[in-house]
C-alpha cells in the first residue's frame, strides 16, 4: 500500500472524530491462513458493506471500513501455556508464530510463518482491492453483497427496506441534485490488525518519497492491544515513530497517568485522525470508567476520535468451557457508549467488533436466541468468539435505530 492511502484514512478519520463520519472497523478477532480464499474474503466485505450502508441510512454520515484483516495474524495471549488433560504446550498465538492444532510441533514457534502470513497478506489485498475496483462495492448494486442466508433471516425486511431508501436518496442526488456520481459510487476498504509482532511490522515500516517520516505499509491502521500499551513498552515506542494513524485500546486499568501519558508521547502535534482510543470497557465497566476517560482527555486539550469496541470486555466462558459473548452485552455497552459520550459533549466517532460473514455458533443470542446449547454446530474461532452473520446486521440495525432517534450526534 501507498502512504498515499495512510494519509487519506488519517483525513477520514480526522472528520469521525468530528462527528462528520462515522468509522465501522471489524472482522476475525485472528485470521486463519486457511480462510484466505476468495468465499471467505468475500463473504467478510459483504458484511462490512451490508452494515455499512444501514449505517449510512442511520447516521446519514459516510461511513468508513476498515477491515480486521490482510494481516490480523498475531495474537497477544493471556496465558504462556495451556493445559489439556494433563497435557501442557505453549499456548497458540496466531498464524503468523505457530499454528492452532494441540500438539507439540504445531505449537513451536516457526519464522517462516511470517512469510506465509505476509504472502496472505499480500493475497488477500490484492483480492479485495479487485473486487472493489470490479464495482463490488458500488452501493448502485447492493444487490451483488447478498449472502445466501440474508433471504432467510428474520431482519431481511428491515434490510432491503433500507436498501431501497438509501438506493432512492443516491438516485435523488443524481437526478434531481446532479452529484457527480464519481464522487458517491465507490465505497473504499482500509486495512487495519495489531502490531504486535514487531519484526514483522518493522520490516515492512519505511520512508515514502516525497514524504516527512516513516510509514507502516502494511496496513493502514496499526493498533497497540491493550496489553501492549504500556507507556514504556516496545509497542508504544515503535507506534510513536510512524505517520499511520494508530489505534490503542483501552481497558478498565487504564489511569489518568498513563492516559496523558499515551497522549503525550502518541499524540504530540495533535493531529486530527492520528489517535484513535478504542475503548473496550464491558457493559458491566463502562458507565463508571468511560466519563474519566473523557475527561482526561479533555483535560489534555487533544482531539482524539473514540470508539467503541463491545467485544473485547464481555468475554466469558460457559460451564463447558467456551469462550462466548452474549449478544445483550455487546448492545448494552455499545448503547452506553452512546449515551455518554453524548452526555459529555464527546463524539462517538466509530465501532469496533469481533465478526465474521459465516453462520458460525460462537456469540449467545440476538434475533435467533442462540443458546449456549447451540454453540456447538459451528464454533470455529481459535482465539475469540465473532458475531455472525446475523447477529453483525442486527447491530447494525439497532445502531441505525438508535441513531435515528436522536440519542447519537
Ligand atoms: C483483539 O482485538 O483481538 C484484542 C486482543 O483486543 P484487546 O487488546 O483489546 O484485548
Ligand atoms: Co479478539
Amino acid at each position: 500500500m501507498t502512504a498515499w492511502e495512510v494519509e487519506q484514512l488519517r483525513t477520514q478519520l480526522g472528520e469521525a472524530g468530528a462527528g462528520r463520519r462515522f468509522v465501522l472497523q471489524g472482522g476475525d478477532c485472528a485470521e486463519r491462513f486457511a480462510d484466505c480464499n476468495a468465499a471467505n474474503i468475500t463473504n467478510k466485505l459483504k458484511i462490512l458493506l451490508q452494515m455499512s450502508l444501514v449505517l449510512i441510512h442511520g447516521s446519514k454520515k459516510p461511513v468508513v471500513r476498515v477491515g480486521r484483516f490482510a494481516g490480523q495474524y498475531a495474537k497477544p495471549r493471556s496465558e504462556d501455556m495451556e493445559r489439556r488433560e494433563g497435557v501442557e504446550l505453549p499456548s497458540y498465538r496466531g498464524d503468523n508464530i505457530n499454528r492452532p492444532e494441540f500438539t507439540a510441533a504445531a505449537r513451536r514457534c516457526d519464522p517462516q510463518l511470517l512469510l506465509r502470513g505476509y504472502e496472505r497478506a499480500a493475497l488477500t489485498l490484492n483480492y479485495v482491492r479487485s473486487l472493489v475496483r470490479g464495482g463490488f462495492a458500488d452501493l448502485h448494486h447492493p444487490e451483488y453483497w447478498q449472502l445466501e442466508f440474508v433471504k432467510h433471516s428474520p431482519l431481511a425486511a428491515e434490510y432491503e427496506r433500507i436498501v431501497g431508501s438509501v438506493t432512492e436518496a443516491l438516485q435523488f442526488m443524481e437526478n434531481v441534485l446532479g452529484v457527480h456520481p464519481g464522487e458517491i459510487e465507490w465505497v473504499d476498504f482500509f486495512t487495519s490488525h495489531e502490531a504486535l509482532h514487531l519484526t514483522y511490522e518493522g520490516s515492512q515500516t519505511r520512508k515514502a518519497p516525497h514524504r516527512e517520516g516513516w510509514y507502516n505499509l502494511s496496513t493502514h491502521l496499526p493498533w497497540a492491544g491493550m496489553r501492549t500499551a504500556q507507556l514504556d513498552g516496545a509497542h508504544v515506542e515503535y507506534l510513536r515513530g510512524i505517520r499511520n494513524p494508530v489505534g490503542v485500546k483501552v481497558g478498565g486499568a487504564m489511569t489518568r497517568d498513563w492516559l496523558l501519558g499515551l497522549l503525550d508521547t502518541l499524540h504530540p502535534d495533535n493531529e486530527a485522525g492520528r489517535l484513535i482510543l478504542i475503548h473496550r470497557l464491558g457493559r458491566l465497566q463502562i458507565g463508571e470508567k468511560l466519563p474519566d476517560l473523557i475527561e482526561w482527555v479533555g483535560e489534555s486539550g487533544k482531539q482524539v476520535v473514540w470508539m467503541c469496541d463491545p467485544m473485547h470486555g464481555n468475554t466469558r466462558t460457559t460451564a463447558a468451557g467456551r469462550k462466548t459473548r452474549h449478544f445483550e452485552d455487546i448492545v448494552g455497552e455499545l448503547e452506553q457508549a452512546f449515551e455518554i459520550h453524548a452526555a459529555a459533549g464527546s463524539v462517538l466517532g466509530g465501532v469496533h467488533f469481533e465478526l465474521t460473514g459465516e453462520d458460525v455458533t460462537e456469540c449467545v443470542g440476538g434475533a435467533r436466541g442462540l443458546t449456549e446449547d447451540g454453540l456447538g454446530a459451528r464454533y470455529e474461532t481459535e482465539v475469540d468468539p465473532r458475531l455472525n452473520y446475523e447477529q453483525a446486521l442486527e447491530l447494525a440495525l439497532l445502531m441505525a435505530r438508535k441513531m435515528m432517534r436522536g440519542a447519537i450526534s
